[in-house]
């Protein structure tokens, strides 16, 4: 079997109890039976940034490499989070736009490029993901690796007008499209990243699956991720006694919770959702007393501006809600800014009687999937989702919302808490059914596959444009150790 080696600018600390993100969560258990090499960020900012450093755990090998703090500044606070991030979840107004971020981003890939190359095996498939590394594909090749070279972006992908405002948008393109293969959530992601290449570099589709750019062909596909569905729906059990569940169970006494659970990120939606409930507590007086929400927005990102003044706002609207709708023994909302371990969210969404995932936009939202594997199948919660979370496509047992309009949240929810045990179930059901045969491993697996056939594919069809490349590929192993190193 060929080594996987991941590269990742979040690399996951095998020690701490809470990972913050899906890319995370998605890629632990493909690497846990599979083994191989992660590479990637160590989350430290230091300066000289140390050589990369190397550490075994749970059968995987991390390496890891610090950021300086003009990298961490640029590299990933300046243009990964403050220029693509919200671009690609179609916020364009959050776009900060600024040169020398851009090239410090694309410095940096170079780095970590340089840094990957001389780890890498003959044999290796390289699995890049997400929007901080775009550029590695093709600083990779360029660096004489041979390698099957596959990239996966977490995220959502905009319509070609809104990639178009981003600085540098062609050549971010351009070195995205030296990958063999390019993985995305949704078949609307995978639409509007072919249609802008065709708009902005004139690359040529070729049926739904693949494209061709400068007389290559690289193939598109279509994977949604997935979590595990019966592992959550026993570590939810199994937290259902918890004394952290326990703890919130007594303190609800008997009223039913409205559970949120989110990285406190700006395209999830959370100030919308805070008016929704506001507005149903004005709605419906009768349900004050009745419910408590729960909202866990886990700080993120907190060098950002937008997301600084996202907290500040929350905090704000929190305790606005509290103050108006209160009372000496019961307070409407509870908000925590801090990650919480996985088994005790588990506890806490089989607890809930509505769980409220409406992000503005996502690429998938492990959230929603999480919420529907922690029910009692008996008694369970009915989740509201936003339309535009990739979920959506697969959890249509869920109530679909708009999250851009509080009135409409406040419909569904107030729906979710009349409705009957009956049609609780049908929904669950309906939701179990679409994502119990699913897993995160097999989605891992899925796109290993597709890019060893990808990377055969564009072999075969370099080798009968060109006899050298003939020559070449057979004199050869797949992957040819760089030359430089
Ligand atoms: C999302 C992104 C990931 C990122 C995660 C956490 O899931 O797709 O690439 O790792 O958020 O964000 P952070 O900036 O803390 O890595």
């Amino acid at each position: 079997m060929n080594r996987l080696v991941v590269v990742s600018n979040r690399v996951p600390d095998p020690t701490a109890a809470a990972q913050a993100g899906g890319l995370a969560v998605a890629l632990e258990s493909l690497m846990q039976r599979r083994g191989g090499l992660w590479f990637g960020w160590n989350g430290k900012i230091a300066e000289p940034a140390s050589s990369v450093g190397v550490t075994q755990a749970n059968g995987i090998e991390f390496a890891t490499l610090d950021l300086t703090p003009e990298e961490h500044e640029r590299y990933y606070n300046g243009f990964s989070n403050a220029a693509l991030w919200p671009v690609l979840h179609t916020l364009p107004d959050l776009l900060h736009t600024d040169r020398r971020n851009a090239e410090i981003y694309f410095a940096t890939n170079a780095r970590m490029a340089d840094a990957l190359v001389p780890l890498l095996r003959p044999n290796d498939l390289v699995w890049v993901h997400d929007y901080h590394l775009m550029p590695l594909p093709a600083l990779l090749r360029a660096r004489g690796v041979h390698a099957p070279i596959g990239f996966f972006l977490h995220v959502p992908f905009p319509a070609p007008d809104v990639f178009s405002i981003l600085p540098d948008a062609r050549r971010l393109l351009r070195d995205l499209l030296a990958a063999d293969l390019i993985g995305f959530q949704t078949p609307n992601d995978r639409d509007n990243f072919a249609a802008t290449a065709a708009k902005l570099l004139g690359a040529a589709r070729m049926g739904e699956g693949s494209l061709v750019y400068g007389g290559n062909r690289v193939r598109l596909g279509v994977f949604p991720v997935e979590i595990e569905p019966r592992a959550f729906a026993a570590l939810a059990l199994e937290n259902d006694a918890a004394p952290a569940t326990e703890r919130l169970r007594r303190s609800l006494a008997g009223q039913r919770l409205l559970l949120g659970a989110d990285r406190l990120d700006p395209t999830k939606g959370l100030m919308q959702r805070l008016a929704a409930y506001r507005g149903l507590l004005a709605l419906r007086p009768e349900l004050r007393g009745a419910m408590t929400m729960l909202q866990i927005a886990a700080a993120s990102r907190q060098d950002v501006a937008t997301y600084r003044d996202l907290r500040a706002q929350l905090e704000r609207q929190a305790g606005a809600i509290n103050g108006e709708f209160g009372e000496a023994d019961w307070s409407p909302l509870r908000v925590i800014t801090r990650a919480v371990p996985r088994g005790v969210m588990a506890g806490y969404m089989r607890l809930a009687r509505v769980g409220l995932v409406t992000p503005l936009r996502d690429g998938m939202n492990l959230v929603a999937k999480e919420f529907v594997a922690a029910q009692d199948p008996q008694d369970p919660g009915v989740l509201v989702l936003s339309r535009y979370a990739g979920a959506a496509r697969q959890l249509n047992g869920a109530l679909l919302v708009n999250p851009h309009d509080p009135e409409e949240m406040a419909q569904a929810i107030s729906m979710a808490l009349d409705m009957s045990q009956d049609e609780r179930q049908d929904r669950w059901q309906t939701m179990w059914r679409a994502i119990e045969g699913t897993s995160a491993l097999a989605w891992g697996r899925g796109f290993v596959a597709a890019l060893i056939n990808a990377h055969r594919a564009r072999l075969e069809e370099n080798v009968a444009n060109d006899p050298v490349a003939l020559l070449a590929a057979v004199a050869e192993p797949i992957t040819a150790p760089a030359s430089r190193h």
